[in-house]
């Protein structure tokens, strides 16, 4: 029988487990403030992620590496306040959880006292499982990072297309699996070939979410201001852009500035 998650009130991971059973796909979207997860929570998107690419989208910094816990906090508890159905998902800044589990779980733990949020994401497999572990044994939910994680360009040089290679395909495979093991409710698989994707989807038991990884994962991810056409200048062949808000916005800025110029704005039923 079809899992109806139309009826449900508040999405869990349970809810996102039966999901994946039944064959339901998955809708995961960013946010970082609260009007724009007001908007998202009504249409019943499934997972809103507050992801740490607001350093990029919010902050305008390059990277995601800059962004910290107390920034993360502060988009994390403004999208909560928006939600009363999706499931909330906020990113671990980088250095807040890396090589020393005991503060990774202060992380954790900050981030769910303070913003109310129902996970939390980590990139990384074997090389955080400590963290990963720690964080489980305090029960808080974790989703899972896997290929292309961004918190680690510095390593890799590049937003190239990760686990090309059958080496890396094999580590990913093992780490996703590890993860799963751990007790990971779901993990992210970014930017890595679709049969790849498609095969540690059909291994693992909890949900996968695609961003850049083909149509055969159990849901898919895209940051809200890149599928807006917010952000204009990112196009890498995995976005489809849903709309060209930019565009937009320009449009009624440069209306509203002709109307203040030549005194149109505002009219005799626009003052007291
Ligand atoms: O930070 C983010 O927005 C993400 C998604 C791209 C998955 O991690």
């Amino acid at each position: 029988m079809a899992y109806l998650e139309s009826n449900i009130t508040k999405v869990t991971t349970h809810v996102l487990q039966n999901m994946k059973q039944c064959g339901n796909k998955i809708a995961m979207l960013t946010a970082y403030d609260y009007s724009m997860a007001r908007l998202l929570d009504s249409t019943n998107i499934d997972v809103v992620l507050v992801g740490d690419s607001a350093a990029n989208v919010m902050a305008g910094y390059k990277t995601t590496l800059p962004i910290t816990l107390d920034e993360m906090i502060y988009h994390g508890a403004s999208v909560v306040r928006g939600i009363s159905r999706a499931l909330v998902v906020v990113d671990l800044p980088f250095g807040t959880y890396q090589g020393n589990s005991k503060m990774a779980l202060q992380s954790a733990i900050r981030i769910m006292k303070e913003t109310g949020a129902d996970a939390v994401k980590l990139e990384g497999g074997a090389e955080i499982l400590e963290s990963v572990n720690r964080i489980l044994s305090a029960g808080i939910p974790i989703m899972g990072h896997l290929g292309l994680t961004p918190q680690s360009i510095n390593k890799f040089g590049t937003y190239a297309v990760r686990a090309t290679d059958d080496e890396e395909a094999k580590r990913l495979t093992e780490d996703a699996r590890l993860l799963q093991e751990a007790g990971c409710f779901a993990v992210t698989l970014e930017k890595i070939p679709a049969a790849l994707a498609a095969k540690v989807t059909a291994e693992l038991k909890i949900p996968t979410i695609g961003i850049g990884a083909g149509p055969h994962v159990d849901g898919q991810v895209l940051v809200l201001h890149d599928m807006l056409g917010i952000t204009q200048q990112f196009s890498p062949r995995f976005l489809r852009r849903y709309h060209s808000i930019g565009e937009e916005i320009s449009h009624a800025v440069s209306q509203y500035i002709t109307d203040v110029k030549s005194c149109d704005f505002p009219n005799e039923k626009e003052q007291y």
